[in-house]
């Protein structure tokens, strides 16, 4: 029955992870993945949720059927959290958020909704680079997807100028896809002065913002600067949508916790969405899990838990931030040619080395360290111990 089916590539960010465990080498380095690890290489349970585990074990919870799409005191929190405490949209009750498996659940289902619901051009634009499972997500559901310019290589920056001009181009009513923060994988991000001429250029051509907030946190450490862009977008009385996880900020990976959000012109059709959207879930999953969300649910709205998270995700950007220190002087200390003060200047989980595909196949055979082969790696994967032997390999293969 099946003899038709070919062998499929790996996945360009797991198949890393897939290929470094294979590796029996004892200086194997993985950063591939963008998942956090602490100082000791280790992965991390924050505080925070050890905590909300412990009160949520001791209220002998049962397991029914969580709502279609997730609860409703998980789903106002989160809104808040995205969309700020004094978001018009959730004060005029014009946002639908419903809890989803994590990020790629979000964008799966928004994408999905997209190409079931939306009646202006079905277009996603994308930014040149962008995270490699956008375009497969829109590949599997048959939804065109193009690009924009974003990441300027000469500058190692953001490329305002390209980014408009491209925009004015796209047609109306498209749908424009944007990092909310910590651009995965270049950690560049238009600066609050950029995101307002965005916001106004993103207007002005009629298209749909699609924000994916998977790093809240990561770029600065603190949640609500790194909501800017989308609270800015709001303000400016943008409908949009948004893609929020929890996997990285809650270090809920296999939790799989997130949610989706659109922010409508009105009530009624935000009731039309949600009804629509009920369907679409019901179809997929039915209903989402309960865990993930509970922990979620405990932490935002119990004060000092969320104080304490609000440090534990400090603590972790803070770490990422020492490693690109140490990295940079690491590679510089080694007397290298080529400029780094792009590891530095960019943000978030991720750096986007500029190292070249040979440079990046000749790093994992010679050194056995794990990266994806845009030359991306995660920052949070490096630490104390590990990092003068990164800087080393790739001292190495960028001076032969
Ligand atoms: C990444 O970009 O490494 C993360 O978002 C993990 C993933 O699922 O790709």
């Amino acid at each position: 029955f099946w003899s038709n089916v070919q062998m499929g590539p790996p996945d360009v960010i797991l198949g890393v992870t897939e290929a470094f465990k294979k590796d029996k080498s004892p200086k194997k380095v993985n950063l591939g993945v963008g998942a956090y690890r602490d100082d000791n290489n280790k992965p991390y349970i924050l505080p925070s949720v050890r905590q909300a585990e412990e009160i949520i074990f001791k209220k002998c919870l049962n397991h029914e059927y969580a709502p279609i799409g997730g609860d409703a005191t998980y789903a106002n929190l989160v809104a808040k959290l995205g969309l700020g405490d004094n978001s018009l949209a959730i004060k005029e009750k014009r946002n639908v958020t419903i809890q989803t498996l994590s990020g790629t659940g979000a964008l799966r289902v928004g994408f999905e909704f997209i190409a079931n619901h939306y009646s202006h051009s079905k277009e996603i634009w994308l930014p040149a680079p962008t995270w490699g499972n956008h375009p497969q997500i829109c590949n599997m559901l048959r939804i065109p997807h193009k690009k924009y310019r974003y990441y300027d290589p000469r500058t190692h920056g953001f490329d305002l100028q390209g980014c408009c001009e491209d925009i004015c181009s796209i047609p109306p009513g498209s749908i424009i896809l944007l990092h909310a923060c910590a651009h995965n994988p270049t950690g560049v991000d238009p600066k609050p002065e950029e995101w307002q001429t965005l916001s106004e250029v993103i207007k002005e051509k009629k298209l749909l913002p699609f924000f994916d907030m998977a790093y809240q946190g990561f770029a600065t450490g603190n949640v609500d600067n790194d909501a800017f862009a989308v609270r800015l977008f709001e303000k400016d009385g943008h409908q949009l949508m948004l893609a929020q996880s929890f996997a990285k900020n809650m270090g809920l990976y296999g939790e799989r916790v997130g949610a989706l959000s659109f922010v409508c012109a009105d009530q009624d059709t935000a009731a039309n969405i949600m009804s629509q959207v009920k369907i679409l879930i019901r179809t997929l999953y039915s209903n989402p899990a309960i865990n993930g969300s509970r922990i979620v649910t405990e932490i935002l709205s119990n004060p000092e838990l969320r104080a304490q998270w609000l440090c534990d995700v400090k603590e972790m950007a803070d770490r990422i931030i020492n490693m690109r220190k140490k990295l940079r002087e690491g590679i510089e200390r080694r007397g290298n040619k080529l400029k780094w003060q792009h590891i530095t200047d960019q943000i978030g989980m991720f750096c986007y080395t500029g190292l070249k595909p040979d440079q990046v196949a000749r790093i994992t055979k010679d050194f056995h360290i794990y990266l994806t082969k845009d030359g991306r790696i995660s920052v949070a994967g490096i630490s104390s111990s590990n990092v003068d032997y990164v800087a080393e390999a790739i001292h190495k293969v960028t001076s032969s």
